[in-house]
């Protein structure tokens, strides 16, 4: 595969309107969710992305039909499906194809799906979802690599979380949709992704009550018929764009978004002294003068999200002060920070601890992403260093971001994609 690298001229205010996309985290739940489905389906606001994409050939290989037309919409017909193997090539390509376990269990009775790839954050086991397959009846081998999971009938029961799981929550969810007699999620994720999740299955007719609390109601059907649905605006983009917004000392206003799903974000740019506005659905972000430092927990919903950690950190290296970070939910993604070191910034990393020492500026520097949002983290930071920032490693923003560095450009980032020799 080609190289890329993404090349930032730093220091210009990010400045006017921005279209926020399709959920990356809910697209890729509802894609495999179809497969529960007797009928095609319909699905509009899916971003165009990497992990969609490997997603969509893995539903191809299975039999499904998928035409999908980016900005448009993506109609998935389930009805060829005829294989419940998911191999290693494919599962590794996103974090995501562990719910490919629930769904073709939810179908077939029986999944053999390769452990999932995804994002290098942390351990990340998926114990606590093969916790919940076995609790609705299934027998779950680990083999080789694969998760092999098979049940003669998956049977309504009480699930309890040890931990707060969102890709747990949302398997059980696919596992449990269809099985015979009522699922009780206790302990559930309550991220709006798992809301979206909810509110597709029932559109397909599920009965699913309680999504977005911690206990969650699922009375089993026999089938599930086809719909048509559009899946919620990313809530990830969103606030990396509030944070690239405030980072250049900009007035951004994000059209298409949620506010009420960006409260812990929000909440925390005021304190740091940046103007944050909304209505029903845009937030305009506007910073004036110069920002506070402040201390950050990253929390399950809602909480402060991990995934906006790394993002908010940039914009952190150049506050008034000192700030706090306490990375709780994953256990290494703190490696964006040595990379911002390289551009000036003062940061100590102590376990699941960061020390971030506001300095004035920061400077552009060849930095390498190494996970999706360090990728995100590491934009803003070009944007906001003077000089030139140099950043290496493109797909794994390529995975999670639709269109970003044209979005950028569009606000007045001096922002460009070339080939590395
Ligand atoms: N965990 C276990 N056992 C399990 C499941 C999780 O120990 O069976 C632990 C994990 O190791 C982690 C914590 O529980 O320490 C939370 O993990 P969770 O299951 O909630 O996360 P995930 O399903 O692996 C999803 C998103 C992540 C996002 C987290 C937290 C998808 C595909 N991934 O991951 O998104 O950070 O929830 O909100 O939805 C990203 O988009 O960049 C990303 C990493």
């Amino acid at each position: 595969m080609r190289q890329e690298r993404l090349k930032i001229w730093g220091g210009n205010a990010l400045e006017g309107k921005v279209r926020v996309s399709g959920g990356k985290n809910t697209s890729v739940a509802v894609i495999p969710a179809v497969l529960l489905s007797d009928q095609p389906c319909t699905i509009e606001n899916i971003p165009d992305i990497e992990d969609v994409h490997a997603l969509v050939q893995i539903l191809k290989n299975l039999g499904a039909k998928v035409s999908y037309e980016p900005g448009v919409n993506m109609v998935i017909d389930p009805r060829g499906v005829d294989d419940w193997h998911v191999g290693y090539h494919d599962a590794k390509k996103l974090r995501a194809s562990y719910y490919l376990i629930g769904a073709l269990l939810g179908r077939f009775g029986k999944a053999n799906v390769a452990f999932p790839g995804g994002c290098k954050i942390g351990s990340r086991p998926i114990d606590e979802h093969l916790k919940g397959f076995r609790a609705l009846g299934a027998e779950v081998e680990e083999r080789a690599g694969m998760i092999v999971a098979q049940a003669k009938e998956l049977t309504g029961t009480d699930v309890f979380f040890d931990i707060v799981t969102v890709g747990g929550t949302i398997n059980v969810m696919l596992a449990a949709v269809k099985a015979k007699g009522t699922t009780i999620i206790y302990n559930a994720a309550k991220e709006p992704h798992i809301v979206d999740l909810a509110n597709f299955l029932n559109s397909m007719g599920a009965k699913i009550k309680g999504a977005g609390t911690d206990v969650i109601r699922i009375r089993g059907q026999e089938s599930l018929h086809g719909t048509t649905y559009a899946v919620i605006p990313d809530q990830i983009e969103t606030g990396t764009l509030m944070i690239a917004a405030a980072a250049t000392h900009g007035d951004v206003e994000i059209l298409g978004c949620i506010p009420t799903h960006m409260e812990a974000l929000t909440a925390k740019l005021l304190e740091m002294g940046v103007h944050v506005s909304d209505s029903d659905d845009a937030i305009r972000v506007k910073m004036m003068r110069a920002h506070r430092a402040v201390n950050i927990k990253t929390q399950v919903y809602p909480g402060f999200p991990t995934d906006l950690q790394q993002p908010m950190s940039a914009l952190l290296t150049t506050a008034h002060g000192t700030s706090l970070i306490q990375e709780t939910i994953f256990d290494q993604r703190f490696k964006h920070l040595d990379e911002m070191i390289r551009m000036g910034a003062n940061v100590k990393v102590m376990g699941r601890n960061a020390i971030i020492e506001g300095v004035p500026q920061l400077y552009g520097a060849p930095v390498n992403v190494t996970d999706l949002r360090a990728g995100a983290a590491l934009i803003v930071a070009g944007l906001m260093a003077s000089g030139i920032t140099e950043i290496y490693e493109l797909e794994y923003i390529d995975r999670g971001y639709e269109h970003l560095e044209e979005k950028l450009r569009n606000l007045g980032a001096h922002i460009e994609r070339e080939p590395v020799d």
